[in-house]
C-alpha cells in the first residue's frame, strides 16, 4: 500500500493526507472484520515517519518573511498550522485547495479575524490576499501598523464552497485551532471583522450593524467587532464607522490616533 502512494508529482502534504486516509480506511475495514489487534512492520513505520519528515518539509506560506526570504512561524504556531493542513473535521476539507491557517507576527499587539478563506486565499493559503485583503492592508497601514505587525485570519480556515457563510457545525469544528492560536499570540486586542467572526467566538445573535464599535471580552481579551472589509468594498460610506472603530482600539492600545482615513 505504501509504495502505491508514493507519487512523485504529488505535494508531500498531500500525499501524507492521501496515506493516512488509506491507512484509516484499511483500519476501518479491518474492525468491521472483527480484528481487534494489528500488528505493524517496522519497515511501515519508517515509511510514515519519512512521509511525516517530507510533508513537515516547505509548506504553504505561514507568517512573515525572515532575512533570508524564507515564511517563518513559531514552532507552536506551526505545529498548530500542521494540524489544520491535516484537518478533515468537516466537510470543507473535501473541496478545499488549500487550508488558511492565518499568518502574522507572533506577538501581536491586534489579532484580525474574519469569516473564512476566498478564492484568492484558498488558492494562496493565506488569509486577506484578495480586494478584501487589500482594502484590509489599507486599514491596517492607516493605523500605523505593517501587516506583518498584526496578525491575521479567520474563524474557518478552509473556503466554503462559493463563498457561502460557513455553518455554524463548521465554525464550531474550527473554533479549537482559532483559540490555541489565540491563546498562544496573546494579542492585546482583537478585531472581529464582520457577523460571521463575531458570531464564531461569541454565540450571539445580535446583528453587526448593533454590535460593531461596542468593546466586547473575549478570553479576557479587548475585543472590537466592526465592518468586513468586504462589506466596505460594497458599502464605502460604511468606511467611516470602521475607521472610528479602529481608532477606538488604537486609544485602547495607546498607540498615536492618527486623524484621518486612508
Ligand atoms: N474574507 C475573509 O473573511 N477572510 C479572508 O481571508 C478573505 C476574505
Amino acid at each position: 500500500m505504501l509504495a502505491g502512494m508514493e507519487h512523485e508529482n504529488t505535494h508531500p502534504g498531500e500525499r501524507m493526507r492521501n496515506l493516512i486516509e488509506s491507512v484509516e480506511a484499511h483500519l476501518t475495514r479491518l474492525k468491521e472484520d472483527g480484528i481487534t489487534t494489528v500488528e505493524v512492520d517496522p519497515a511501515t513505520l519508517r515509511a510514515l515517519r519519512d512521509s511525516l519528515d517530507a510533508a513537515q518539509g516547505p509548506q504553504t506560506p505561514l507568517s512573515p518573511e525572515n532575512e533570508e526570504g524564507r515564511i517563518t512561524m513559531s514552532a507552536p504556531l506551526e505545529a498548530i498550522a500542521r494540524r489544520i493542513a491535516a484537518c478533515r473535521l468537516c466537510r470543507l476539507c473535501e473541496t478545499r485547495t488549500n487550508t488558511v491557517p492565518g499568518q502574522g507576527a507572533s506577538n501581536p499587539d491586534i489579532m484580525f479575524i474574519g469569516e473564512g478563506p476566498g478564492a484568492d486565499e484558498d488558492a494562496q493559503g493565506l488569509a486577506f490576499v484578495g480586494r478584501a485583503g487589500q482594502l484590509l492592508t489599507k486599514i491596517i497601514a492607516a493605523m500605523g501598523y505593517q501587516r506583518e505587525e498584526v496578525w491575521i485570519g479567520n474563524i474557518v480556515k478552509c473556503r466554503p464552497p462559493n463563498n457561502r457563510v460557513p455553518t455554524p457545525e463548521e465554525m464550531e469544528a474550527c473554533l479549537p485551532y482559532l483559540r490555541e492560536q489565540i491563546a498562544l499570540l496573546k494579542p492585546r486586542a482583537i478585531v472581529c471583522l464582520g457577523a460571521t467572526a463575531v458570531k464564531g467566538l461569541f454565540d450571539t445573535k445580535t446583528g453587526i450593524t448593533k454590535l460593531r464599535g461596542q468593546w466586547m471580552t473575549f478570553e479576557g481579551i479587548d475585543t472590537m467587532p466592526t465592518y468586513h472589509p468586504a462589506y466596505l468594498l460594497r458599502n464605502p460610506p460604511a468606511k467611516r464607522d470602521v475607521w472610528e472603530d479602529m481608532q477606538d482600539v488604537l486609544r485602547r492600545l495607546g498607540r498615536p490616533v492618527p486623524g484621518k482615513q486612508s
